[in-house]
């Protein structure tokens, strides 16, 4: 049984204290719902104030980003161990980081190993874009973006990493993948690659998220699926009424 998985990617929205004001709200909420992991990914600038507000509750923090060097000179940059200190996740290659700032599956490769390295549990992010999805190459894209993302983990830590599923085509449009589609990537596509990297057992333990305009509506729909395993939620993780809706959807 994997236990449900929800995140929120706030990606570059909310300043310290706006995230302060949700958070105080929001985080009471979250944290009366049983049966579920739920992490919030604030800005980096944020990520004190929330760690600091999340303390004592089950809702973990995570980055949206890291560079996969310890330290030196990489100007705007931030370390897997510097996010550490408050963070025990982070997003890793988004498709807004592919796409607008040239990240491919060997920096992805590279920040995973330095994530599990630093004890920070990847999300890391894999999907096809709207031109592959029409083109038939869903299935090629989605599992090189897998088998390379993922390459030279051993299987028991394999096991705990989380792997969000997000068709590009359907990230902040409305235009959310059917829960029968995203079924069949998470199975035949996510984890086969995942079995075929880290054996059937590993594989089976691994969290598989959908993510790509879920929202109070229609995440109950994806949650009863059997290999979705939660969600990485953009838009709708910035209201309270509607990611504690999602959140309670996953963990029934
Ligand atoms: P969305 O974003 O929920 O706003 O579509 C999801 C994501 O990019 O992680």
């Amino acid at each position: 049984m994997r236990t449900p998985f929800v995140a929120g990617n706030w990606k570059m929205n909310k300043t310290v204290a706006e995230a302060r004001d949700l958070v105080s709200v929001m985080g009471k909420e979250l944290n009366k719902i049983e049966n579920i992991d739920i992490v919030l990914c604030p800005p980096f600038i944020s990520i004190l104030a929330i760690a600091n507000l999340l303390q004592d509750t089950k809702i973990g923090v995570g980055a949206q980003n890291i560079h996969w060097e310890e330290k030196g000179a990489f100007t705007g940059e931030v370390s897997p161990s510097m996010v550490k200190e408050f963070c025990n996740y982070v997003i890793i290659g988004h498709s807004e980081r592919r796409s607008y700032f040239g990240e491919t599956n060997e920096t992805v490769n590279k920040k995973v190993h330095a994530a599990i390295k630093n004890g920070l549990t990847p999300i890391v992010c894999i999907g096809e874009t709207l031109e592959e999805n029409k083109a038939g190459r869903t299935s090629e894209v989605v599992s090189s973006q897998t088998l390379e993302g993922l390459k030279g983990i051993d299987a028991a830590t394999a096991a705990g990493i989380v792997v969000a599923y997000e068709p590009v085509w359907a990230i902040g449009t409305g235009l959310a993948a059917t829960a029968d589609d995203a079924q069949n990537v998470h199975k035949n596509i996510v984890r086969k690659s995942l079995t075929d990297l880290f054996g059937e057992d590993a594989a089976q333990k691994i969290r598989i998220l959908y993510g790509g305009s879920v929202n109070a509506a229609n995440a109950a729909d994806y949650f009863t699926r059997e290999d979705i395993d939660g969600a990485l939620v953009g838009g709708a993780s910035l209201k309270t009424e509607d990611f504690v809706a999602i959140a309670k959807a996953a963990s029934k």
